[in-house]
């Protein structure tokens, strides 16, 4: 990536209770409450059920506070330029904000101060790795990705989130706008705010067209992230420049391992 001239950041993400054991050496998943998603994941070999996950013990929280350290100890020493944190689409730091998800009664449950606290404790940490500038954050408030559920006061929660977020050095913050690969559907103005509300750099996604992405620059983000079209189009900003059309996504072959439908996409010439 380097020698190509680009730039490459990692994405530190622990999947909390979208998990089963036999990706965890037998081990149950974790999450804030032993709370079912009630979704799939995707094992090796097929998409299967998640569980019941074990509710994590503030020893364990601490525990995982320290991996998070290690992975973005490990990002650095592999050469990356920066690290996302990935706080969106039901994943663990997801499922201890809602209270879709999060129905602990210590610290780490309850009022918004508690349910943010792993949030916030991660970036702390993970910052206090990488130092300023080079930690970004990826969250998705208005997502029922994996079924985490909208929490019931989403608009204050996320206020709460970014407020923190807006005190720490962070090299973005980037937004999932709506259901995640879904409709960009939000309570009207809702995202509007929290983006005005960003004082970072802002990425926006989701179902984000090279016309639209043209739009939201002009309108102040930072930059555009694309999913689907780069997952089919590996040259899609010269895709872009030269007008070109663009490959159709081959959807059956997402998450399969392979490089079919992943890395087999042709570029233009
Ligand atoms: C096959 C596939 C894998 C994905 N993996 C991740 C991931 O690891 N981390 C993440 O934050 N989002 C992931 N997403 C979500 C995308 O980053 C993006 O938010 C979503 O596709 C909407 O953007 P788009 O309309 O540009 O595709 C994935 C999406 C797809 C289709």
């Amino acid at each position: 990536m380097h020698g190509a001239g680009s730039k490459i950041v990692a994405q530190i993400w622990h999947v909390g209770r979208i998990s089963v054991p036999q990706l965890l050496d037998g081990r149950d998943p974790v999450a804030p409450s032993a709370i079912a998603a009630g979704a799939k994941t995707f094992d090796g070999t097929g998409f299967v059920e998640t569980r019941v996950p074990h509710a994590l013990t503030v020893e364990e929280i601490a525990a995982t506070l320290a991996d998070y350290r290690n992975a973005a100890e490990c990002a650095k020493r592999a050469g990356f330029d920066g690290v996302e944190i990935h706080a969106a689409n039901g994943y663990l730091i997801d499922q201890f904000l809602r209270d879709t998800s999060n129905t602990r009664t210590d610290s780490y449950g309850g009022s918004i101060e508690n349910r943010t606290r792993f949030l916030r404790e991660v970036v702390e940490t993970v910052i206090g790795i990488w130092g300023p500038g080079r930690v970004g954050i990826r969250l998705s408030p208005w997502s029922n990705a994996n079924n985490v559920g909208i929490s019931s006061d989403t608009p204050e929660l996320f206020a709460a989130v970014v407020d923190f977020l807006n005190t720490q050095d962070l090299a973005f913050v980037h937004l999932i706008e709506g259901q995640t690969g879904g409709p960009r559907d939000w309570p009207e103005g809702a995202i509007e705010a929290l983006r005005n509300r960003v004082t970072a750099p802002y990425i926006a996604n989701n179902g984000y067209s090279h016309e639209m992405a043209e739009a939201a620059l002009n309108e102040g983000a930072a930059a555009v992230a694309f999913g689907r079209l780069f997952i089919a189009n590996p040259d899609l900003p010269q895709r872009f420049k030269a007008g070109a059309d663009l490959n159709p996504l081959d959807g059956d072959h997402l998450y399969g391992g392979g490089a079919e439908g992943y890395t087999d996409y042709p570029t233009l010439d």
